[in-house]
């Protein structure tokens, strides 16, 4: 989050190298940041796997991972051929002792060869059960002795309770210092994700009206249309409240809520996160079913494929009682946000790929205008989008031309593909840029982690304890079951329509498009 600057030099080690994580993400995030200099020149990419596969054979397999997933598209051969001079292999099990000897000696005569003491990152991109070994084992080899430089760095799930998580946290712990760990929750990187800072910090308009004074509730929606694909697997141990709420739809939750930092320093921020997730108020086992809601898909159409439901899919047990949607009402109990509900919903194989957090005013105090005048009149209300459209909106009343005072709503609104004409880093060239510069900001702390696994525990433990007996209980390629409808039908509130659907639906859009200022 701090002015870029190029990295020092640095080693990469990514354990489990020959995963999808590294096939999909790392390697063309780092591709990608190669491309765009962000790379020191003493960079290495240390990938280890298990499996014994010749150096070439390795680099091509990234390679097409990079053709296939980079925003840049296919590769050029001689840039590939540039970055892959970068690339190297190790062959070895997670748990060979020895290996991590060769390791120590490798990372040292690396320094040696570019006489200069580089970072060491060592990205676990490997299942948690293995998080402990590796550990461990770079432990015993001191490679985690020196603060400054050895940094850890995790992908979730980050344990899958408060109790696994704590236990998870005590294990990298008894190694490495807090400051060298970054637990990635890809959603922080996302460019939309980090604008709500600069939307709310870097503006006077909008602080003074964010709060329970003006604001009417929150949600937050991350929808996607993807099934479970092939991770039957893990998503089998997992489901929606773990995979999505108790991480990217909480950090949301906390970017919206939390007061001022008094700085942009990595620990001023997550401490004012962590404050909003402490503020969380416990639901009460009794009172889940008022607080919470879970789904899953069965069988429907998505446009025109006809997709199986979850319990169709690879590795999913025929009666999984795992849910694929979930929704909950969380309530804030701080000065600022008392009595305003936070409503929280994401599933899979929804009608559309949609994330966006929809702020609602409350209504004018007075409505001054004749009956005949308001009868389209909405409360304002402000959009932030952060995919697939990465924007922010806002609407409001305006008159409708023409002789009579009828008032009609209107979108003000701001997309970054318009306004700044570049494309955006994915996720993982912020993060791993991030890594690399230690900058911890936009990562999970210990606490912050342990914070959001005890605010969604009641629900988890009351799901777990009671199997759900009407699954599936949604089509796929709808919004979700009924009863998430209900779960804000009972405050009297309806779930926003995605504002883009909503946008060619029912409003008359104005598109006043705000450009950088010059
Ligand atoms: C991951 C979840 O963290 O986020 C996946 O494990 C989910 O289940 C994915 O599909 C969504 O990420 P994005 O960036 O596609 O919205």
């Amino acid at each position: 989050m701090a002015t870029p600057a190029t990295p020092e030099p640095t080693v990469f080690v990514i354990f489990g190298a020959g995963g999808d994580l590294a096939w999909r993400k790392l390697i063309p995030a780092l591709y990608n940041l190669f491309l765009d200099r962000w790379l020191p020149e003493k960079f290495l990419i240390l990938g280890q796997g298990h499996r014994q596969k010749r150096d070439d054979e390795f680099n091509q397999h990234l390679r097409q991972g990079v053709d296939k997933f980079s925003r840049r598209g296919q590769t050029d051969d001689e840039k590939w051929r540039l970055f892959s001079s970068h690339l190297s292999f190790i062959t070895c099990e997670l748990d060979d002792s020895q290996a991590y000897g060769q390791l120590a000696k490798r990372l040292a005569s690396q320094d040696k060869e570019w006489q200069a003491r580089a970072n060491r990152i060592f990205y676990l991109a490997v299942p948690p059960p293995l998080v402990g070994v590796i550990t461990r084992e770079l432990a015993r080899t001191r490679l985690h002795l020196e603060r400054q430089r050895s940094r850890l760095v995790v992908e979730k799930p980050f344990g899958s309770d408060l109790a696994s998580a704590r236990e998870l946290n005590l294990t990298m712990a008894a190694a490495f210092d807090e400051s060298q760990v970054f637990r990635i929750d890809h959603y922080l990187g996302k460019e939309t994700v980090q604008n709500i800072l600069a939307f709310r910090f870097a503006n006077t308009l909008f602080e003074p009206v964010w709060n329970r004074r003006y604001i009417d509730h929150v949600q937050i929606t991350v929808a996607e249309q993807v099934g479970v694909e092939n991770r039957g697997n893990y998503y089998e141990k997992s489901g929606a409240l773990r995979d999505m709420i108790q991480n990217h739809l909480l950090q949301i939750l906390c970017l919206m809520a939390m007061e001022p930092p008094i700085s942009f320093n990595a620990d001023e921020v997550r401490n004012k996160k962590v404050e909003v997730l402490r503020a969380i108020r416990p639901i009460l086992p009794e009172e889940v079913h008022r607080f919470a809601v879970r789904g899953q898909y069965g069988g429907g159409w998505m446009g025109s494929q006809q997709v199986p439901g979850y319990r169709g899919e690879p590795k999913v047990a025929p009666d999984s009682p795992v849910e694929t949607f979930a929704a909950v009402k969380l309530l804030v109990d701080n000065w600022r946000w008392q009595g305003v509900p936070f409503y929280l919903r994401t599933g899979k194989r929804l009608q559309a790929r949609i994330s966006e957090v929809s702020i609602q005013f409350q209504p004018v105090p007075h409505q001054s205008f004749p009956a005949s005048a308001v009868l389209d009149w909405r409360p304002n209300r402000l959009i932030i989008a952060i995919q697939p459209e990465e924007g922010i909106l806002l609407r409001f009343e305006a008159k409708y031309p023409g002789p009579a005072m009828r008032l009609s709503p209107v979108i003000m609104q701001f997309y970054y593909r318009e306004a700044f004409r570049t494309i955006p880093p994915e996720a993982y060239e912020t993060l791993l840029l991030d890594v690399m510069r230690g900058d911890a900001t936009l990562f999970m702390r210990s606490d912050q982690d342990e914070a959001a696994w005890a605010a969604i525990a009641p629900v988890l433990e009351t799901w777990e304890n009671i199997r759900p007996t009407d699954f599936p209980n949604y089509q796929a390629g709808t919004w979700g079951p009924e009863a998430a409808d209900l779960l804000v039908a009972q405050d009297g509130r309806s779930w926003v329509m995605p504002t883009f659907l909503q946008c060619q639906e029912d409003l008359a859009v104005c598109r006043v498009t705000m450009a950088p200022a010059s």
